[in-house]
């Protein structure tokens, strides 16, 4: 089976690297050629565009940052649904808003192709090793024909509800974790007076029932920082995370429902985006609090 990916950024390289280590013959497209690179030395063929790329495969598995890449690779004059699609099968895993899976899913089936979405817990790492959790929406047929590829990438997969559903799971799974590494950088903030070493401290704190299982992967990279080394390899952006926590503000908001927790760690993620850290792994959120404070300062 011919599968082609459309954004070969962190995630959807290594989403593009499991699919060829189990087999599949993969294509790739991606607006930064330079980016499918490794992938096309790796054996992957490298489309001109999304419209060729989806003439070329029999299922295209999208991944791109947030609604507006979305909007544009699928309506673009070489986008998506300007292929000839009859027949085909497109997932999204990009995280996006509801009303954006179920827009653009419309568009696709008005091909006549099929269409799920399927956003993914996880980040890079389990990506590679095929043990992302997908929060799928669409049809029942549909979500059952994406189902083998699924199962190669995910260790864990959710058939939430109709289109708009996964999108909604995302958010929601994304919002107490994000919440949470602004929370852990004022922790680390109050704990500054105990001068204990990093790697303790984190330690201490991964070790509690407030500590989310991401701590077990990302606890040593905070630690590091916090130590007074550099900035580390970016798993998941800072500008995606913000990305991530507008998204569900602004979801809320059309549910007219606020969310004042998540709408002050936006603000936090603002802030440090403008202050030059969006490329910076989200983490980074946290080791920047501490240092940002100053005894008797507001800032
Ligand atoms: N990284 C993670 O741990 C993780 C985990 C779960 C879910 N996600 C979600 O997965 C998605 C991808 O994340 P990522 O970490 O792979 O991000 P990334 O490395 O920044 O890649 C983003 C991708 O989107 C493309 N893109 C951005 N704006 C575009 C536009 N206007 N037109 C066309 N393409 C555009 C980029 O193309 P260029 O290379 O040309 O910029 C790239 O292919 C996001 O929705 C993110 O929230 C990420």
């Amino acid at each position: 089976m011919k599968i082609g990916i459309c954004g070969t950024g962190r995630m959807g390289s290594s989403i593009a690297q499991r699919l060829m280590a189990v087999g599949h013959e993969v294509g790739v497209w991606n607006r930064d050629g330079v980016k499918t690179k490794p992938l096309t030395e790796a054996g992957a063929t490298r489309y001109e565009s999304p419209a060729a790329l989806a003439a070329g495969s029999d299922v295209v598995i999208v991944m791109l940052l947030n609604d507006a890449a979305c909007d544009a690779v699928y309506r673009d004059p070489q986008g998506i649904v300007k292929a000839k699609l009859a027949g085909k099968l497109v997932i999204d895993m990009s995280t996006v808003r509801p009303d954006t899976m179920q827009t653009l899913g419309a568009l696709v089936v008005e091909q006549g192709a099929a269409f799920v979405e399927s956003p993914v817990g996880g980040s890079t790492g389990p990506a590679k090793e095929g043990k992302l959790f997908a929060l799928v929406g669409g049809e029942k047929a549909d979500v059952a024909r994406a189902m083998p590829i699924l199962e190669q990438l995910c260790r864990r997969i959710e058939h939430i509800g109709p289109l708009g559903a996964g999108a909604t799971m995302k958010l929601a799974i994304n919002l107490p974790l994000l919440v949470y590494w602004q929370a852990l950088g004022e922790s680390l903030t109050i704990c500054k007076s105990l001068n204990l070493p990093a790697d303790r401290l984190i330690d201490i704190l991964s070790d509690t029932a407030g500590a989310p299982t991401a701590m077990k992967g990302r606890g040593a990279v905070i630690a590091k920082v916090l130590s007074g080394q550099p900035l580390g390899p970016t798993a998941f952006g800072l500008s995606a995370a913000k990305k991530d926590l507008a998204t569900a503000v602004q979801f809320a908001a059309t549910l007219h429902a606020q969310l004042p927790v998540a709408a002050s760690a936006l603000a936090c993620f603002e802030e440090a985006e403008a202050a030059g850290l969006g490329g910076a792994d989200a983490t980074a959120i946290s080791s920047r609090w501490p240092q940002r404070s100053r005894p008797g300062t507001t800032s």
